[in-house]
C-alpha cells in the first residue's frame, strides 16, 4: 500500500487547521500510519528542501519552515500520493482551486499551509527523513473495505 508525508507547515498550526487538515484526509478514507508535532531543526529543513537549495527563495523557506512547530504526518492509501498533491492544490495558493487546503486557505506562495511528497522516491525520501520505523503502525481499518 502507498504512503506520503505530509506536513502542516508553521502558518496552519498557527491558524488552527491542524484539525481540519486531518479531517480532509481521514475522510477521504486515507489511513493515518504516524503523526507528530515537531519544530524542525536547520540541518533537517535544509536536508529535506534539498532540491531548492539553490533557488532565490532558499533561505526564506528554511527560515519559515523552522520558524515554530509542524504538524508531521504519515498517510497510507491507494494513490495517496498524487490524490494528496490534488487535495492540497496548486504550490502558488493564488493558483489553487478552491476546494483544495491551499486554495481554501492559503494567500502567499511562502505561506502555504501544507507540504506533500511529489514522488514515490520522494515518498520514501522524506518519511525515513522525519519517521523511524516503531512511529509508524501497521494496522486495517474495517471501514477501508467501504473505501
Ligand atoms: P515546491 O517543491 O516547488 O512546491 P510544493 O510545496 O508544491 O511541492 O516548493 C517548495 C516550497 O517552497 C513551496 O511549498 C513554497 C516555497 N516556495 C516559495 O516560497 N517561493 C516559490 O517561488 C516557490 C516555487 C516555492
Ligand atoms: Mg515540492
Amino acid at each position: 500500500m502507498e504512503r506520503t508525508y505530509l506536513m502542516v507547515k508553521p502558518d496552519g498550526v498557527q491558524r488552527n487547521l491542524i484539525g481540519e487538515i486531518v479531517s480532509r484526509f481521514e475522510k477521504k478514507g486515507f489511513t493515518l500510519v504516524g503523526a507528530k508535532l515537531m519544530t524542525l531543526s536547520k540541518e533537517l529543513a535544509e536536508t529535506h528542501y534539498g532540491e531548492h537549495k539553490e533557488r532565490p527563495f532558499f533561505g526564506e523557506l528554511v527560515s519559515f519552515i523552522t520558524s515554530g512547530p509542524v504538524f508531521a504526518m504519515v498517510w497510507e492509501g491507494e494513490n495517496v500520493i498524487s490524490t494528496a498533491r490534488s487535495m492540497m492544490g496548486q504550490t502558488n495558493p493564488a493558483e489553487a482551486a478552491p476546494g483544495t487546503i491551499r486554495g481554501d486557505y492559503g494567500v502567499q506562495v511562502s505561506m502555504n499551509v501544507i507540504h506533500g511528497s511529489d514522488s514515490q522516491a520522494s515518498a520514501e525520501r522524506e518519511i525515513s527523513l522525519f519517521f523511524n520505523e516503531q512511529e509508524l503502525n501497521n494496522y486495517e481499518k474495517e471501514v477501508n473495505k467501504w473505501v
